[in-house]
């Protein structure tokens, strides 16, 4: 080996350890790599799903997401929601649509949702089996939401794929509802925790943020962004003074607290961007 490609190769050592101490994680694959747990395989995340029924804890949070999302439903409209888990949401979004279809890859989550069926009567709802990466619908629909699904993938491509086939089941000009978490949001809402003393919010082993950063170039090929909501208003609240607050137990999602910062961000919706969760409504091209 010569002595220029020993440099070269050094260079790319020390370069790659400036970016694993100064970059973002975000910005970063090798560290967001080592930031999840190595090697997940799909078999373990979709154990996970199939071992419980319940899919968001953060229950105030949830309805902001349901409420938002509704302003975007009509009744002409066919609508399927992928990734469905316990079909709680799609229940509701079903009192507003013309029909809806809820698909989880989780044969435990669907279980549950028919149960929820089964109580609630509605005559315009569907629940069955359905992975992302994999189901070909026998028809196209208006809109379709999928909310903290991407997450649950492994790679940046599988992302990639599942927007694809979503984009691929939707009409000209079909509306795709996406609620994800976000390694920027969550970035921002540590950095305002970090200003506060409190420790940075906990991620799920098992999950993938979106990298907003790296995601949008695709985004803008396949849709039209028609709007970028963030609840910094509630996380500010829910996870900055509340915790403060109750320091040192630990904050509780369903504190009074916490529907406050819900009433709250109804009417003011961001705070400085500080929100690990974010909704994008996009619209196909
Ligand atoms: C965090 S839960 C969200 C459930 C629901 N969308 C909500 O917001 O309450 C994620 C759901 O995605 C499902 N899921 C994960 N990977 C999937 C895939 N490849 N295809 C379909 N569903 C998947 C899981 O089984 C789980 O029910």
């Amino acid at each position: 080996m010569g002595a220029s490609s020993v440099n070269g190769a050094s260079v790319k050592v020390r370069k790659c350890f400036i970016s694993l101490l100064f970059e973002k994680p975000a910005h970063n694959p090798l560290l967001m790599k080592i930031i999840r747990k190595k090697n997940i395989s799909s078999r373990e995340i979709k154990n996970y799903w199939e071992d419980r029924t319940v899919t968001i804890k953060d229950l105030y949070y949830r309805d902001l997401n349901i409420s938002f999302a509704s302003q975007y439903l009509n009744k002409t409209q066919r609508v399927l929601d992928i990734g469905c888990g316990n079909g709680y949401n799609t229940v509701k979004y079903a009192r507003h649509v013309k029909e809806i279809d809820g698909r989880d890859y989780s044969s435990r989550m669907i279980k549950s949702a028919k149960a929820k069926l089964k109580r609630s009567k509605l005559r315009n709802l569907s629940f069955d089996t359905g992975n992302v990466l994999d189901f070909s619908p026998a028809k196209k629909y208006d809109v379709v939401i999928a909310e903290r699904l991407l997450v649950n993938l492994q790679t940046f491509d599988q992302q990639k794929q599942a927007i694809k086939n979503i984009h691929s089941w939707l009409k000209a000009k079909g509306l795709y509802l996406m609620a994800e978490a976000s390694f920027q949001g969550h970035d921002k809402l540590d950095e305002l925790r970090n200003t506060f003393g409190l420790p940075k919010v906990k991620k799920h082993w098992h999950n993938l943020y979106i990298d907003e950063v790296g995601i949008a170039p695709f985004l803008k090929k396949h849709f039209k962004i028609v709007k970028i909501q963030r609840f910094g208003m509630y996380n500010f609240i829910s996870k900055i003074i509340h915790p403060l607050l109750v320091n040192p137990a630990e904050p509780r999602f369903d504190a009074k607290i916490n529907k406050i910062a819900m009433q709250i961000a109804e009417k003011i919706p961001n705070f400085q961007d500080a929100s690990h969760h974010v909704i994008y409504v996009l619209r196909k091209k």
